[in-house]
């Protein structure tokens, strides 16, 4: 998979369908020949080399430099800024040498994908300037039969003193521009990872959070992808960041008509200090190559996560079947209230009660207690062994939720130790759903909310935990930090959240872990290395969650999608959707209710056991299966349309949402995707046979459907 050809002194990185090929050039530098559709043949040195004698500043600004440090004439985005003893911020990245070794390397103390030494291959490309005393080591990773290259870098301070990282890009690309556009995932609490494309042009074009999350308004991936990509037809690459923090990615269009994207930790409020013989590793990121559309990037995306990210135990296991009283009770429940929506959805087939916000401290509303894990005896008296006890009696599992970064002004936690929320010394920090955030990274304070949470998952049979985190930073100032340190905290922030949850699961080894941040504000490629699941948003309407599951399903797996039925109208918009509508649409997620099922109507609640079953058929399929995407809602404003569909070809399933009924129209024709073309294909339920060719490029008729937001599931079965 990874080859180097020492007389051209090349790299390349051979993946099924893609080739990564990097040169040494005869100045030294590393440089990025061709990234895109495989090539076997080694490629002619450019010939911009002979440029540098005579004019080394245009050459160092026309050169696809691999990691470029800035100072030097390269003008376009530099991968790393460092300011070294001096305060020049100017290094000369040049090539000392390489390793190619089996096998996937962890990253200390950061999330990363992994892989054995039979399917893994890593390069890793030493790089120095030995004036500013900095080495770089580029991490180059390729698993056996995926389209994607693992890219992260460390950099070391080999000088004799300390100098300050001010900009550390995990990913830096270059490419010869193909009036390419920027796709991105954008949006706000309740509408997470909206779709959005606009052409690159001259400036900067990209996303970056500066909220400590990695946030519901934009989200740590692009894709550079040719103009009119479609989910079947055009080019992209996909740049994904495994990182939960601060996050810049963009693209720029040069004077050359040259397109220079990079990855990384935002370098807004980013200093990190590196002594003389230590190292600052980068995130990783992920990049994927596809000349066949959107949709080769997503599946590509997917097996790469579902194989070689997501470490848990349940990631390829069907997950038990919640109902979350959330939506149900909002922070007005007891005992016996739950105890009554526990009896009837274990009748109705349901595994799993989770006990959303409000069992501890004074917590009757959102204003007090975060911090104070402590049962509230008047809501459950005798605590939470008695009611795990009766939930686990009526044959449920019991999953509880925490949100264990913060603090409410008003908690015991905050009366004993003010000093323990991050704010800035003299300055009345600003509060976000009446909370502060805890300064987990003093070794105190992370010690408390660690011991809070093992104390509460120890006290009962508790087998899930909902890890919530409603606020974003922001007055940000350590105490454990001097004052030239304290750009390196949103950063630290981020290593003591996945120090916490490493340490959390290390513990609880079979526990079932489901990140949340205000719905999917931290729904991305680095809690997945901790929770095979997330919550994907407090929008719980089947119809906007279209938007949103096609927004998730674009990169990660839809096993990951934490999706449940909820009540109508919709708490969050009003809307009414048939109960079939929001089943089908939970049933590509991981399933599960958010409402209170002793309160909704006879007739609806006799659709739970069938939703069920439709659960416990489909799930291997929807959990392993390989994602398409046959139409959007989000571009046509009409219906929404996807399938999931076994690797071997052997089945696909469906769905179809018409969201709004239009007159005379007479149904829609879909094409199906991803089919045996020779394959018989029979429809569950009917005697109607088609082949796969038909489906693919004739397509499937979905009859006219009466009434808006209306939903088919069609299952086809090769015969
Ligand atoms: C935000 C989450 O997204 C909701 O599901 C719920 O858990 C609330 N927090 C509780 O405060």
């Amino acid at each position: 998979m990874i080859r180097y050809d020492e007389p051209s002194r090349t790299f390349s990185l051979n993946t099924p369908n893609t080739s990564y090929v990097m040169g040494i050039t005869d100045s030294g530098y590393l440089c990025l020949y061709h990234y895109g559709r495989r090539v076997e043949h080694i490629l002619p040195h450019p010939s911009w080399d002979e440029l540098r004698t005579r004019d080394k500043l245009s050459y160092m600004d026309l050169a696809p430099f691999e990691y470029s440090a800035g100072g030097v004439g390269d003008y376009r985005p530099a991968a790393l800024l460092v300011e070294t003893l001096d305060g020049s911020q100017v290094a000369e990245l040049t090539y000392v040498n390489h390793a190619i070794s089996k096998g996937k390397p962890k990253l200390k103390d950061l999330p990363a994908t992994f892989g054995s030494d039979t399917d893994a291959e890593t390069l890793s490309i030493t790089l120095e300037d030995k004036t500013a005393g900095v080495k770089v080591t580029l991490l180059y990773s390729v698993f056996e039969g995926i389209d994607a290259i693992i890219r992260s870098a460390q950099v070391e301070n080999t000088g004799n003193g300390r100098f300050f990282i001010c900009k550390v890009m995990s990913t830096s690309l270059n490419l010869v521009n193909n009036d390419y556009e920027l796709l991105t995932l954008s949006g706000s609490w309740g509408r997470e990872k909206n779709i959005e494309s606009r052409p690159i042009g001259r400036g900067f074009q990209g996303v970056s959070s500066k909220r400590g999350i990695s946030s519901a308004q934009e989200h740590p991936f692009i894709a550079v992808t040719t103009k009119g990509v479609t989910d079947t037809e055009g080019e992209v690459y996909g740049l994904n960041l495994l990182y939960s923090g601060n996050f810049r990615a963009l693209a720029k269009l040069d004077q050359f008509d040259h397109v220079r994207a990079e990855i990384g930790i935002d370098p807004e409020n980013f200093r990190f200090s590196v002594e003389p013989g230590e190292s600052f590793q980068t995130p990783e990121a992920v990049t994927v190559y596809s000349s066949k559309g959107l949709g080769a990037m997503s599946r590509t995306f997917h097996d790469l996560y579902r194989q070689h990210l997501i470490r848990s135990p349940y990631t390829h296991k069907k997950r038990p079947v919640l109902i979350n009283n959330w939506e149900a009770t909002y922070f007005d429940f007891n005992t016996d209230k739950l105890l009554s929506i526990a009896k009837e959805a274990a009748k109705s087939g349901i595994e799993m009660l989770v006990m959303d916000d409000g069992w501890f401290g004074d917590r009757f509303d959102d204003n007090r207690a975060l911090g104070d894990w402590k049962v509230n005896e008047e809501k459950l008296p005798g605590g939470l062994s008695y009611l795990v006890k009766e939930v686990n009696a009526l044959g449920l599992k019991f999953g509880i939720w925490m949100e264990p970064e913060m603090v409410c002004p008003d908690s015991d936690l905050y009366r004993a130790h003010p000093d323990w929320a991050i704010k800035v010394p003299g300055r009345e920090p600003g509060l976000a759903r009446n909370q502060l955030v805890l300064d987990i990274t003093r070794e105190e304070v992370w010690q408390y909310c660690f011991e809070s949470i093992k104390n509460v998952l120890s006290s009962a049979n508790i087998e899930y935990l909902k890890w919530d985190m409603n606020r974003p930073l922001a007055d940000v100032h350590s105490m454990a930090l001097p004052a030239d340190r304290q750009g390196e905290f949103f950063h630290r922030y981020v290593l003591s959240l996945y120090r916490m949850q490493e340490a959390v699961l290390k513990e609880f080894q079979d526990l079932l872990l489901e990140n949340c941040s205000s719905g999917g504000g931290r729904y991305d490629a680095g809690m997945l290395y901790y929770s095979p699941q997330v919550w994907a948003s407090d929008d719980t309407d089947a119809i906007e969650r279209l938007k949103i599951q096609e927004g998730n399903m674009l990169i990660y797996p839809l096993s990951t999608m934490g999706a449940h039925v909820s009540d109508c109208p919709n708490h969050g918009n009003g809307r009414i959707t048939p109960f079939e509508t929001r089943g089908h649409v939970a049933l590509f997620g991981t399933f599960g209710y958010e409402l209170d099922i002793t309160k909704i109507s006879e007739e609806e609640r006799a659709q739970i056991p069938g939703q069920i079953a439709l659960y416990h058929k489909y799930n291997e399929l929807i959990r392993e299966g390989d994602y398409y995407r046959l139409a959007s809602f989000s571009k046509n404003n009409e219906f929404d349309c996807w399938s999931v569909n076994a690797k071997d070809g052997s089945e696909c399933l469906v769905a179809y949402v018409s969201v709004f009924a239009r007159m005379n129209m007479k149904g829609r024709t879909v094409k199906l995707q991803g089919l045996d073309p020779d394959a018989l294909y029979k429809v569950e339920g009917t005697d109607e046979t088609y082949y796969g060719d038909v489906l693919m490029n004739v397509g499937y008729h979905f009859p006219e459907i009466r009434g808006d937001f209306q939903s088919r599931l069609v299952h086809f079965c090769r015969v």
